[in-house]
């Protein structure tokens, strides 16, 4: 049987299941379009240009590489006219994006992580693009402020990621499940290759960055002792260790196989709960995950239950695999652990 495109899915969505507005079909359409480009870009590294750092730095205070810029432009010139986006927000810009006031607006609004994994950009290690979509608080008509983005993870009505690998693939969910698609470079279709994503409840694979051990709360540096323990000690099984350093990477493969990705809350900066963001990482990965049967916490508690106060906040996070989350959540309310998020 002939293989689903993104937009046969989208429309059968959107007509027998009800589950998607048009306009929210528009939407993701353009989203996926956007990131056929930046996986264009991507693809031609150095023949393109594209590779290597700018002298300008984010509001985050994180060196801009050329493509986190190059990618951001391509999502804010994609997403710009179409007439479905009350305004955008993203990770390398300080503030709110509004729609120009030359073009119709809608409903929605979009927030991104135009290119994650940036320090793995020059080494040709998979990059990705995380996007999460949220309703406009009220209508039309009224001014967009950096407020009405700051809602709950549970308010998402969309939320994906595309990830640059061996295989450019869109890894999307609309509250229906997670699905996934393949990006066919000759005919520019994206082809579903996945049609539910299902995370295995157990699991012996944790990803995390070790050499930020010393900064860890207690209960996460007690966990990880466990896992290293191996066969013999209190969890009595042998782990093994990823780590890609791309975020998007990294949860593909839980997704995929399962395993615990964890970028827990460290004491290096007081105001910094962890080094992801909320908004464009850790709430559209953390619906992801919940719509595969995985399970996602700051330590103390579910990531899309997080009251967001400001557009650039950070969190801990720790996803994937059921009962492996729910173990380290033990850890964290057996030693009345109460820093995060
Ligand atoms: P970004 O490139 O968007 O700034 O995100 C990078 C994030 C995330 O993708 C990854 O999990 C983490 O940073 C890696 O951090 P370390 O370099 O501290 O391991
Ligand atoms: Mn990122
Ligand atoms: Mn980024």
């Amino acid at each position: 049987m002939k293989k689903k495109t993104l937009t046969q899915y989208l429309v059968e969505q959107q007509r027998s299941a009800q589950a998607i507005s048009s306009e929210l079909r528009l939407l993701i359409e353009v989203v996926a379009r956007a990131c056929k480009s930046i996986s264009h870009a991507v693809g031609k590294g150095a023949l393109g240009g594209v590779l290597g750092a700018l002298e300008s730095e984010n509001v985050q205070g994180e060196v801009q590489k050329k493509l986190d810029v190059l990618s951001n432009e391509i999502l804010l010139e994609a997403n710009e006219w179409g007439g479905h986006l009350a305004a955008m927000a993203s990770e390398e810009m300080e503030t709110l994006h509004a729609i120009p006031n030359r073009y119709p607006k809608g409903e929605y609004l979009l927030l991104f992580d135009p290119l994650d994994g940036s320090s793995n950009i020059d080494v040709n290690v998979s990059i990705g693009t995380i996007f999460s979509v949220l309703k406009a608080p009220h209508g039309l008509g009224q001014e967009i402020v950096e407020n009405d983005f700051l809602q709950p993870g549970t308010a998402q009505v969309a939320a994906g990621y595309a990830v640059y690998g061996p295989q450019t693939m869109l890894v999307l969910t609309i509250g229906q499940g997670a699905v996934g698609f393949t990006l066919d470079r000759e005919m520019g279709s994206w082809v579903m290759t996945q049609e539910k994503y299902e995370i295995p409840e157990d699991t012996k694979e944790f990803a995390i960055n070790m050499s930020n051990m010393r900064h860890w709360a207690p209960p996460m540096k007690h966990y990880i002792d466990d896992c290293l323990a191996g066969k013999t000690g209190p969890l009595g099984k042998d782990y093994n260790m990823r780590w890609i350093a791309s975020m998007v990477a990294d949860v593909h493969r839980v997704l995929t196989r399962g395993g615990i990705f964890m970028y827990p809350w460290d004491s290096r900066e007081p105001s910094k709960p962890g080094k992801l963001r909320l908004m464009y990482e850790a709430n559209p990965m953390s619906f992801l995950v919940e719509q595969a049967g995985g399970v996602s916490i700051t330590g103390t508690q579910r990531i899309m239950e997080v009251q967001p106060e400001k557009l650039h906040q950070r969190v801990s996070v720790i996803l994937g695999s059921k009962n492996e989350v729910e173990r380290v959540a033990k850890y964290h309310a057996e030693q009345g652990w109460e820093a995060t998020p």
